[in-house]
């Protein structure tokens, strides 16, 4: 006689529904389980029926086969422990398996019964609800994060027997909830716009590269404030979509990253990995596949201070998923395809000394130790760059002035007002922000007049710019249109975009 009950799994960021099938027949009693499981799963044996027995439940005294269907994607992790006790009990007849049909079931086993959480739960339901099953049976530890997902009853269990007193009608327990309490959206930011004293076109072109989502690199000797103004950009970056949020908590649960009380990631994110970071965690993969510092930093900012100290191979992983928007890392069994839109943020000095460029004359650098160091970061990569900025030495009236400077949340009005036109503008296209634009979408949303054409063709002359660049002046032109609420792009939008491209010369770029 064959049992079945369902469970799910992950594959990438996505879950799949995985079919537990547990067969009973007569001779020397045994437990296998089969379909491609790993070592985590088949140790799921031991706590399966230790549960099952410091429960003081029947554990089938049978020959058991336990099959994990579809059988040919590796099955990995504890999420298939209370899938399984279910089957077997089911087996038992605690309860007929009519009733667990439209049930998924999602959760790790103590020996003592307690049923425990597992990472990627979310991702896991929204497929749930998708293939038609309507209720999840979970630890109360993910059940918060589950009921994100409408439309599913989400029972939250503490052990099998609170499981079992539920379906067999002896125990009530209410559905749960998703609390918007429980949001965590609200830690507030000490870091704001407003300590940092003038760096006005620095600021300038931080604006607009949250408002559009555009890379941006800034170049500046030592103690200009880039650090400093890196990390007051969360401050503006634009509130996220309900569907934004929910792909960013995606990759995080799966990536075992939620925060214990933290349900819905509202915030974007910002990672600023160390410059000794390996490529394999930069863009994600290993032996259990896990998204990189790319698909963490997914809808919000990857900032990597110090550009030049990382070693060249691993900046430049960064490449097809700069173009891609996605990382795709291959399998013996497949490959996986983690998602990685993110904005790039980053600083460099312009020499080992940081001084090459100051009004000053204090760099001692040679011309070849200075190309060296800019070098390692390959021209294909700064192509990728949208907007470059100079960050000169503030000045001394600006660093004593009593006025304060314009504050994140007034900033970040202007960035919401940008980020609303382009969410209407591509409401059909499936994308958010300009920066996404492709060519075909460029043509349609970016048409500028003759004089801009001219200007346009002036600069691709002037400064060698490639094919890449000057769409991406175009896309940075039009975020400068949107932040001013014009349809148009005109000439004095190209012009500031141009602006933000002309570095290479003096930096040696
Ligand atoms: N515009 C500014 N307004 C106020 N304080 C500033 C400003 N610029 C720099 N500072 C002060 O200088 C400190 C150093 O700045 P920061 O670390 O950001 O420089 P940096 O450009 O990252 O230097 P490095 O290249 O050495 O990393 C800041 O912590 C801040 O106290
Ligand atoms: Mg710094």
């Amino acid at each position: 006689m064959i049992y079945k009950v369902n469970s799910c799994s992950i594959y990438g960021i996505n879950g799949y529904i995985v079919d537990v099938e547990v067969d009973l027949s007569n001779g020397l009693p045994g437990f296998d389980i089969v379909g491609l499981p790993d070592a985590t799963v088949k140790e799921s044996k031991e706590r399966v029926k230790a549960a099952i027995k410091n429960s003081e439940l029947q554990f089938p005294q049978k020959r058991i086969t336990i099959n994990l269907a579809p059988a040919n994607i590796k099955k990995e992790g504890s999420v298939f422990d209370l899938a399984i006790a279910a089957g077997l009990l089911v087996s038992s007849m605690y309860f007929l398996e009519e009733e667990v049909r439209k049930t998924i079931f999602l959760g790790e086993l103590s020996l003592d019964g307690t049923v425990k959480g597992i990472k990627g739960i979310l991702p896991m339901c929204i497929e749930a609800k998708k293939q038609g099953f309507n209720r999840i049976i979970t630890s109360n530890e993910n059940a918060q994060e589950a009921a994100l997902v409408c439309g599913l009853d989400v029972i939250g269990v503490n052990n099998l027997r609170e499981m079992l007193g539920f379906l067999d009608g002896s125990l009530i327990i209410e559905p749960t909830i998703f609390s918007a309490e429980k949001l965590n959206c609200n830690d507030l930011d000490d870091w704001d716009f407003k300590d940092v004293s003038g760096q006005h076109t620095v600021k300038r072109a931080l604006e607009i590269a949250a408002a559009g989502s555009h890379n941006v690199i800034m170049i500046g000797p030592p103690g200009s404030g880039k650090t400093m103004l890196a990390r007051r950009i969360p401050s503006i970056l634009p509130d996220m979509s309900f569907e934004e949020s929910l792909e960013v908590t995606k990759i995080y649960s799966v990536a075992g990253l939620l925060k214990e009380d933290e349900n819905l990631i509202l915030k974007r994110p910002f990672r600023s990995p160390h410059h000794t970071i390996s490529a394999a965690s930069l863009v994600g993969g290993g032996r259990i596949p896990k998204p990189g510092e790319v698909s963490l930093s997914h809808f919000g900012v990857l900032f990597l201070d110090e550009m030049p100290e990382f070693p060249k191979h691993v900046l430049e992983v960064l490449r097809q998923p700069l173009e891609d928007e996605c990382v795709t890392i291959s399998r013996v069994n497949g490959t996986i395809t983690y998602p990685a839109n993110f904005m790039l943020i980053s600083s460099v000095n312009p020499c080992p000394c940081g001084f090459y460029g100051d009004e000053s004359n204090r760099c001692s650098c040679t011309p070849s130790q200075i190309k060296n160091y800019i070098g390692k970061i390959s021209g294909p990569l700064m192509d990728r760059i949208d907007l470059h900025v100079e960050v000169k030495p503030v000045k001394f009236n600006d660093l004593s002035s009593e006025a304060r400077s314009e504050s994140s949340s007034s900033i970040k009005a202007r960035i919401n007002r940008a980020r609303d036109i382009q969410l209407n503008r591509y409401s059909k296209d499936g994308i958010y922000f300009n920066s996404q634009l492709k060519p075909k979408q460029i043509n349609q949303y970016c048409k500028i007049g003759l004089k801009e054409k001219a200007l346009l063709k002036n600069a691709f002359e002037k400064f060698n710019l490639s094919a890449r660049a000057f769409t991406r002046i175009l896309k940075v032109a039009r975020t400068i249109a949107d932040l001013e609420g014009s349809d148009n792009i005109y000439i004095n939008h190209i012009a500031e975009a141009i602006q933000h491209r002309s570095l290479d010369k003096k930096y040696m770029l």
